[in-house]
C-alpha cells in the first residue's frame, strides 16, 4: 500500500450531504440512505479499495504493461480508481491508462472532493478525481479516463457497443438484497461484454446469487481470500487460468436455492419487482433449502 493511512481528522460537512463516517482505517465513507447501506467496509475504506480491488486483480502485475484499460463499475467516492491509479503510478508511471467509471448519481464524487475525503490520495490523484466529479473526463497522457453518469444498466450497454475491453474491472454496487438491478445475469451478461479475454473483475461479494450469475454467463470463478473479512469477495474470469478453487462449502453453497439469481431481462424493472421475480423463481426451484447449508456450516 503506497499511500500512509494518517489518524482521522473529522472533513467539514457539506449542507444537505451525507455524513461522512470514520472507517477502522482512518478513512472516511458514507451512508445511503437510498439504498440504506455504507458505501464501504467498516474495516477500512482505502483499505478495501486496495485489498479487494488492486491486489486481487493482481494490478501492480498488468501495470507493468504499456497500456491498461480499467472499468469502475459503481465509481462512487473513487477509492477504488483512486487506489488503482495511485498502484500504477508507483509501479509504472509510463503505462497509458484508459479508465472508465459508471455512477448514478454525479452528487456522489463530488461530495468526497468537497467535504475532503479524498484528501489522503496523492495530490495529483486529488486533483484527477476533482476533474473527474468536476466535468467528468481527464486527458492528460498517460493518463485517458471518463466518468459516465446514470444507471449502469444503461450505460454499459454503450460501452460494449463501443467495444470498450477491460484488463480489470472493479464491481462495486451496493449489496445484492438492497441493489438488486445490478447484481442480475442480465447486468452481469452487458459488463461481461465489457470484459478483454483475458481481463480479470473483482467483487467484495461471495453470495451465491451473485456467483450463479457470473456462472450462467459463461465465466468462471474463485475466491478473493482477505485478509480481516470473515466471507472472501470473488474473482472472474473467462478462463478458470489462476483462480483458486472453490471450497466445500462455497460448492454446496451453489447447490441451495440461495444460489437462485436475480433476472432483469429489460434492465429496465424496479428493484422490487426483480426481488420478487426472484422469490418466484425460489419457490419453483428443485434446488435445497439453504437452511440445511447453513445448519451444516455455519
Ligand atoms: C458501494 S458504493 C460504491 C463505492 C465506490 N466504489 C467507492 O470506491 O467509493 C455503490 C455506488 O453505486 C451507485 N449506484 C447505485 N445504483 C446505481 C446504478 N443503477 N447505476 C450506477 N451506479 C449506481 C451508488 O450511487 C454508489 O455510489
Amino acid at each position: 500500500m503506497s499511500d500512509p493511512i494518517l489518524a482521522p481528522a473529522l472533513p467539514p460537512l457539506l449542507q444537505g450531504a451525507l455524513t461522512p463516517e470514520p472507517t477502522a482505517d482512518g478513512s472516511f465513507t458514507l451512508f445511503s440512505e437510498d439504498f440504506g447501506e455504507w458505501f464501504h467496509s467498516r474495516e477500512g475504506a482505502y483499505t478495501e479499495a486496495y485489498t479487494t480491488y488492486v491486489e486481487a486483480t493482481d494490478l501492480t502485475q498488468l501495470a507493468q504493461a504499456d497500456a491498461l484499460r480499467i472499468l469502475d463499475v459503481c465509481y462512487g467516492l473513487g477509492y477504488n480508481t483512486a487506489a488503482a491509479l495511485a498502484t500504477v503510478r508507483q509501479v509504472n508511471p509510463q503505462c497509458r491508462v484508459h479508465l472508465m467509471g459508471l455512477e448514478l448519481d454525479g452528487r456522489v464524487p463530488k461530495q468526497a472532493v468537497d467535504a475532503g475525503l479524498v484528501d489522503r490520495w496523492l495530490p495529483e490523484i486529488q486533483a484527477m478525481l476533482a476533474q473527474l466529479a468536476e466535468v467528468g473526463q481527464v486527458n492528460a497522457p498517460p493518463l485517458q479516463a471518463e466518468l459516465r453518469l446514470g444507471d449502469a444498466r444503461q450505460t454499459i450497454q454503450t460501452l460494449a457497443e463501443g467495444g470498450f475491453q477491460a484488463d480489470v474491472i472493479f464491481f462495486d454496487p451496493f449489496s445484492p438484497p438492497h441493489c438488486p438491478e445490478l447484481w442480475t445475469v442480465d447486468f452481469m451478461g452487458q459488463v461481461a461484454r465489457c470484459l478483454a479475454p483475458q481481463g480479470k473483475l473483482a467483487t467484495y461479494s461471495c453470495a451465491a446469487a451473485v456467483r450463479a450469475a457470473f456462472l450462467e454467463v459463461g465465466l468462471h470463478l474463485g475466491p478473493i481470500a482477505a485478509a480481516g473479512r470473515r466471507w472472501p469477495g470473488t474473482l472472474v474470469r473467462w478462463s478458470p487460468d489462476g483462480l483458486d478453487a472453490l471450497s466445500q462449502q462455497e460448492q454446496e453453497h451453489l447447490q441451495t436455492r440461495a444460489a437462485v439469481p436475480y433476472r432483469d431481462p429489460s434492465l429496465q424493472d424496479s428493484a422490487d419487482a426483480i426481488r420478487q421475480r426472484r422469490q418466484q423463481e425460489q419457490a419453483q426451484s428443485g434446488l435445497a433449502p439453504t437452511s440445511q447449508w447453513r445448519k451444516r456450516w455455519l
